[in-house]
């Protein structure tokens, strides 16, 4: 989602930003083996990053903001860069979970899925259509369709794990999508999440 304003200024996190980090992606962090690898993707102030560093996990967390970025602490990489124009700042590396929250830029979509390990995650919860009813963002070109993680990820070669789609009333109400996806292990394991109960 881009955030920059009209001002052409740098993106500042918004006053209402959320810090504590979804219950969603918590959820799926909270599911990973000890010193899995996270990546943050435009991450803002970093609150999934933190998280993924609380739970034990190895996080980095990327941005264009690089004064959202600053308060993280030792322990998280930290890495600014425009993750929507110019070269993608990603080489070969993959990571065990790539979490996305309230962004959205579509035409890199299949790039942020490649990001993914055999037997990792993507963990991803964003706006959907509806949301303008109840504030921002309301431009369509950040909001979901129906249905549109569940698609994009399949097109992407990710099996669904999870997927979620309606009015979230905590922190604020919000019409939301959420999904989590899984791209399959290949020989070289059993995936990425613990094993249930
Ligand atoms: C609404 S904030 C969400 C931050 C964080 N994911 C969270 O949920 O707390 C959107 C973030 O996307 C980042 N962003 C927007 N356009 C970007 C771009 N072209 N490259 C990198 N980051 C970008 C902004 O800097 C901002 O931190």
């Amino acid at each position: 989602m881009s955030t920059l304003p009209e001002s052409g200024l740098p993106a500042r996190p918004h006053p209402a930003a959320p810090t504590a980090p979804s219950p969603w992606v918590r959820r799926w962090l909270a599911a990973l083996p000890a010193g899995a690898g996270v990546l943050d993707f435009a991450a803002g102030s970093g609150r999934h990053a933190l998280e993924a560093h609380r739970l034990g996990l190895r996080a980095t967390a990327i941005d264009r903001d690089a004064a959202a970025l600053a308060g993280l602490g030792d322990g998280i990489a930290v890495r600014v860069a425009d993750l929507e124009a110019g070269a993608w700042p990603f080489g070969r590396e993959r990571f065990d979970a790539v979490v996305v929250a309230n962004y959205l830029f579509r035409a890199r979509f299949a790039l942020l899925a490649a990001l993914v390990a055999p037997g990792g995650l993507l963990v991803y919860e964003t706006f959907a259509q509806g949301n303008e009813r109840y504030g921002k963002p309301s431009n369509p070109a950040f909001l979901l369709a129906p249905g549109e993680l569940l698609r994009r990820c399949r097109n992407a070669g990710l099996a669904v794990v999870a997927y979620e789609h309606g009015l979230l009333a905590q922190p604020r109400p919000a019409v939301v999508q959420r999904i989590c996806a899984a791209r399959a292990a290949g020989a070289a394991g059993a995936g990425g999440l613990r094993a249930l109960g």
